[in-house]
């Protein structure tokens, strides 16, 4: 039993009077205490995938099918997330399962002072009285190394850096000891030595409190220095997961060999991979078949008619491509 299951995850957006499929029934799990990378260009729906989780979904976007079984105490049944009602999601969101996103500053009040911030979550869950909840984020602040805790703990966020507010996000997300952080291209907006800074507080979130983490990112190099296993999508599908060794070492999709011997960074965001011609369908264009087909080397006839069923190659690896574990040589 994984502490989330998700499945046949089905997300469509609604154009006009049309839904389109943003992501076309996807599958993985997250183990507990485990780094999960999710990988793939812009657009691909990594971010529909980790808002779902929550049920935080733009309102454009619909959950069309699917299942997200959050195992939260192994004595007990898990829960269906996209079954739980509005009350009993706003306990398990920044509770249970939290989340920080790209661009800190957006995600803080402009107008309420930092410890504030960090302490009126744990108050929202009835984790502590004001006084206890004002300890417990100045000891979080301490924690994640942000040097004079009361200093931070009242200034307001426009008096830090975006390197700062991307840590005091951090630890709002971690305040409540979370089961899953989901941390969605927490570093992309900093400079190199805060991007470092996010991963160091992340990997210590990760062993000292247990918590799971989704990472995701569109830079293969974060994700390979960060995660033991990860995930490839393509066009709103998982096209290959497996651990990090295993596919950096013997990719089977030819859209996982592409995103490596291009490994993007900042400044590639949103343009085409240097080494494979062409760029993610949009949402309208999604043909039947392979979404990567238009874009791969090797696609044939048999690619165009249906999305490739799951190939199993071992060890947790599986790809979704008519050529896995055969040779591409
Ligand atoms: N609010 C929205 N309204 C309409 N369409 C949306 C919205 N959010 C996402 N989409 C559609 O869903 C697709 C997947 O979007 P998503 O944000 O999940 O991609 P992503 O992989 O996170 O990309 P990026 O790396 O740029 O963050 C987009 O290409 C877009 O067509
Ligand atoms: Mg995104």
């Amino acid at each position: 039993m994984s502490l989330l299951e998700v499945r046949n995850l089905s997300v469509g957006i609604r154009r006009k009077n049309k839904c389109l499929p943003a992501l076309g029934g996807i599958d993985f799990d997250i183990e507990a205490a485990e780094i999960v990378g999710l990988a793939g260009e812009s657009g691909c729906g990594k971010t529909l995938s980790a808002l779902s989780i929550l049920r935080l979904l733009p309102q454009a976007a619909e959950i069309e099918g699917g299942s997200i079984i959050f195992n939260a105490d192994i004595k007990e049944k898990g829960r269906d997330l996209l079954s739980l009602d509005e009350a009993a999601l706003c306990r398990i969101r920044g509770r249970d399962i939290s989340m920080i996103f790209q661009e800190p500053r957006q995600s803080l009040n402009p107008l309420i002072r930092i410890g504030a911030q960090i302490s009126e979550t744990l108050k929202l869950h009835g984790l502590g009285d004001g006084k206890q909840a004002r300890a417990a984020a100045l000891d979080m602040i301490e924690k994640l190394g942000l040097a004079e805790p009361e200093k931070i703990f009242n200034a307001y966020p426009h008096q830090i850096s975006g390197g700062m507010c991307q840590r005091v996000m951090i630890a709002i997300a971690a305040i409540c000891r979370p089961r899953l952080l989901i941390a969605d291209e927490p570093s992309t907006a900093l400079d190199q030595a805060s991007q470092n800074q996010i991963l160091t507080l992340l990997g210590q979130i990760n062993r000292n409190f247990g918590a799971s983490i989704l990472f995701i990112s569109h830079d293969l190099s974060l994700v390979r220095r960060f995660c033991r296993r990860f995930l490839v999508m393509y066009a709103g599908r998982i096209v290959e997961k497996g651990p990090a060794e295993t596919l950096f070492s013997a990719p089977a999709h030819p859209y996982t060999r592409g995103l490596i011997g291009a490994i993007p960074n900042r400044e590639h965001r949103g343009r085409p991979l240097a080494n494979i011609n062409g760029r993610v369908p949009s949402i309208e264009d999604r043909l039947p078949g392979c979404p990567f087909a238009p874009r791969c080397p090797q696609a044939g006839e048999r690619c165009l008619s249906a999305f490739p069923p799951e190939t199993d190659l071992g060890g947790g690896h599986l790809a979704h491509c008519i050529m896995a574990g055969k040779s591409h040589a």
